[in-house]
């Protein structure tokens, strides 16, 4: 069966950024002038899957308000000849198919995935962290969509962390079948360095077959008291094979403030317009500290 629907959580309290998430979603930050969510709805059309169904909460609306047509700026920029802009604007609204449901109450990412299951039906479909910007020259999700059209199983994108890094993600044991593509045997979620089965961590990006939904709902609560969609895979697993593809994108995860700002800058040093100034500024940075 053929792939037609993401699904994007993004109604997680954002805790991590507080104050500025109490009434501003942190998925809607800008990586200077575009919002991490519109990164991640790139990726998804890239991939030819434009039925984004968003699972929001509280304070979410500006994600709505975002992917609206919104004529009148449409009409102030054209009136001003901002064609570029008018374009970019136009084009991404008009693409997406957005779908909105509500997580009633925040009770961990596995439950903000099986919020979607009326939405979803019984179809395989992906999942994309609302938080996690990839850049590769090729389209992940392309990629995990070709692995699933070969095998027809679930497929997990995972990328390769230093050792020290291992205790932060979800690792997986996994034996290589062939170039880049592992099956899965079992995951551990954030692993002593000692006790990590392997350096492949789990990114944020998931193709599900529909059976997921059945081990979501007999998923109990986890860490945190959140049901963890690593535990729902750990039960998937225990009836059918699960698929890793090992990819080589840049990462960012700009749910946190260090990621944060990490994304920003990489994304300004690639920009022609902003590079050369913000180097002249980081160096002015760097002397200014070591005078200290
Ligand atoms: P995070 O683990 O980053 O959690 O969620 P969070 O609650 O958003 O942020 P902190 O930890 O409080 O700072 C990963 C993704 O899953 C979504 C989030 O919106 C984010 O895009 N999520 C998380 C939900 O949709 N619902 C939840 O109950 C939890």
């Amino acid at each position: 069966m053929e792939v037609r629907k993401a699904v994007l959580p993004v109604a997680g309290w954002g805790t991590r950024f507080l104050p500025a998430t109490k009434a501003m979603p942190k998925e809607m930050f800008p990586i200077i002038d575009k919002p991490v969510i519109q990164f991640i709805v790139e990726e998804c059309l890239d991939a030819g899957i434009e039925n984004i169904i968003f699972v929001t909460g509280r304070h979410k609306r500006p994600i709505e308000h975002h992917f609206d047509i919104n004529t009148d700026l449409e009409k102030h920029l054209e009136s001003c000849g901002k064609t570029e802009l008018l374009k970019n604007i136009m084009e991404i609204s008009r693409l997406i198919n957005p779908i909105y449901i509500r997580q009633k109450e925040q009770l961990g990412l596995g439950h903000a995935v099986l919020v979607a299951e009326p939405v979803v039906g019984y179809e395989p479909f992906i999942v994309c962290l609302g938080d996690v910007i990839l850049k590769d020259e090729e389209n992940v999700l392309s990629r995990m969509m070709e692995v699933y059209k070969r095998f027809g199983k679930s497929v997990i994108a995972v990328f390769e962390v230093e050792e020290k890094d291992v205790s932060k993600y979800g690792i997986i044991n996994g034996r290589y079948i062939e170039k880049d593509i592992y099956i899965i045997d079992d995951l551990v979620e954030k692993p002593k360095v000692e006790e990590a089965p392997s350096r492949l961590a789990i990114v944020g990006r998931y193709l599900f077959t529909p059976r997921i939904f059945e081990k979501l709902k007999i998923t109990p609560p986890g860490k945190g008291g959140e049901i963890q969609l690593t535990d729902a895979i750990k039960l998937l697993l225990e009836e059918e094979a699960v698929y890793a593809i090992k990819i080589d994108s840049k990462v960012y995860d700009t749910g946190t403030p260090m990621g944060y700002i990490q994304t920003i800058l990489d994304f300004a040093l690639q920009r022609e317009d902003l590079r050369d100034g913000l180097i002249k500024y980081i160096k002015s940075l760097i002397i200014e500290t070591s005078e200290v």
